[in-house]
């Protein structure tokens, strides 16, 4: 038998629907990354970690780099959740490279990879995340408008309002390709 659990951190609550949605799908247990202890890594067979995109940075994801001695015979998946357009060619590779700064080649070829689409409400970010939103909101101001990607300019015309990209359709190619691996 198989056994899948998803393990997620979410600092608003947009990775924790997904997580939601996927361990609905797959009928498996779901942990807050908090309440996880490493030692239970052992009782699964397949481990999927959420977190948010957080400046290149996925939340919460020592619990698998420092950990990866429990993991090397695991199947390893890790959906990533923010809020640039993960259908954009360009988005996935700098996500890419992000993340090949966290992960050391080993790793990069045993996990497998997703990216949703989340949200922001600029309501209810915290001191530091509201100053880090109004520094790059600052430093894309300074820019040549006519140098300005798309991304960019949605991050400007949007600044200071709550947007919600969530989709739960979104889940499916992770959902299946677990379904697929466990036959
Ligand atoms: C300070 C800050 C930095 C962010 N950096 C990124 C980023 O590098 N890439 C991205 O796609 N989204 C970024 N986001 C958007 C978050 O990833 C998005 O809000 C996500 O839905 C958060 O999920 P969570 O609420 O589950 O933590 C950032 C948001 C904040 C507030």
């Amino acid at each position: 038998m198989n056994k899948t659990v998803v393990i997620y951190e979410s600092k608003y609550g947009y990775t924790r629907r997904y997580a939601k949605w996927i361990a609905e799908e797959l009928s498996c247990r779901i942990f807050k990354k908090r309440n996880f202890h490493p030692k239970d890594f052992s009782q699964y067979d397949t481990i999927i970690y959420g977190g948010g995109l957080y400046a290149g940075g996925v939340s919460g994801i020592k619990l698998i780099t420092q950990n990866w001695h429990l993991l090397s015979d695991k199947k390893v998946v890790l959906f990533t959740c923010g809020l640039a357009d993960p259908g954009d060619p360009y988005n996935i590779s700098n996500i890419q490279k992000s993340l090949s700064k966290i992960f050391s080649e080993e790793m990069m070829k045993q996990i497998c990879l997703f990216h949703l689409r989340g949200g922001i409400d600029y309501s209810r970010l915290n001191l530091i995340h509201r100053s880090m939103m109004s520094m790059l909101r600052r430093m894309l101001l300074k820019k040549d408008p006519d140098t300005l990607r798309d991304e960019d300019r949605y991050i400007l015309d949007t600044y200071g309002k709550c947007i919600d990209f969530t989709d739960k359709e979104s889940i499916r190619p992770l959902t299946d390709y677990i379904s697929s691996c466990s036959g």
